[in-house]
């Protein structure tokens, strides 16, 4: 095993995103997405990418924050929402998303066994420092990086140069571990070792780098690493 370093992405890989909406949905004033929660957090996250990246092609960047308002009042205007109160549950929500059931104790295995982990993020500062208290998992990392350093979104190069400048391990050494097919292509092309978490049963992305391994979720992580 010579991986030195287990680098997580968050919203989607250790984070649930739909959490928000459909915890949302079940509460005393979810009536209005108790059908549509999925529909409308599908829309969010796929607005939230789009302008993630199209921030990054342009040059024109905004915290991830600003992004997820952005994204969310886009996706309630698409469906018909117009209400504030749902709208501030949301992005509450979204502070305190439910990590995925498997992750803690895979996080705990890798600790046990010595191993360093970290998340590399397009998250603020602020919001993954929310999201790894709630889950309870803030021991477990040896660094948060946060694309807010170097102010670009993933997959700019930018990005994964963090992990090498803050952290002292060169890219071959790094495994790289997302459920965001692309970002696994875009690490694997950067030159990191790649995990990709397939939660959806997704197709391979068609892009520049190609996940040396794929996994349906973190469970066994640990008796993966032999493979690395
Ligand atoms: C992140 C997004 C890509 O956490 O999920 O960086």
């Amino acid at each position: 095993m010579t991986t030195r370093l287990c680098v997580f992405d968050a919203y989607g890989t250790l984070f649930d995103v739909d959490g928000a909406a459909r915890i949302a949905a079940s509460g005393p004033d979810g009536q209005e997405l108790a059908d549509s929660w999925p529909q409308l957090s599908a829309t969010w996250r796929r607005k939230q990418l789009e302008y993630t990246w199209l921030r990054a092609a342009a040059g024109h960047h905004a915290d991830f924050g600003a992004v997820t308002r952005d994204a969310l009042d886009w996706a309630m205007e698409d469906a018909g929402l117009a209400d504030d109160r749902l709208r501030a549950r949301l992005l509450a929500l979204y502070l305190e998303l439910p990590v995925f059931a498997e992750v803690p104790d895979a996080l705990r295995a890798l600790a046990h066994q010595g191993m360093a982990c970290a998340i590399l993020s397009n998250g603020t500062p602020e919001m993954l420092a929310s999201a790894v208290r709630a889950a309870g998992v803030q021991d477990l990392f040896q660094a948060v990086l946060s694309v807010e350093d170097v102010g670009v979104f993933k997959p700019a190069g930018a990005v994964y140069d963090m992990v090498g400048a803050k952290l002292g391990v060169a890219r071959q050494d790094v495994l790289f571990i997302s459920s965001n097919g692309w970002d696994i292509c875009a690490g694997a092309a950067y030159g990191f070792r790649t995990l990709w978490v397939n939660r959806a049963g997704a197709p391979p992305d068609r892009l520049f780098g190609r996940p040396d391994a794929s996994v349906r979720d973190l469970r066994g992580l640990l008796a993966q690493l032999g493979d690395f």
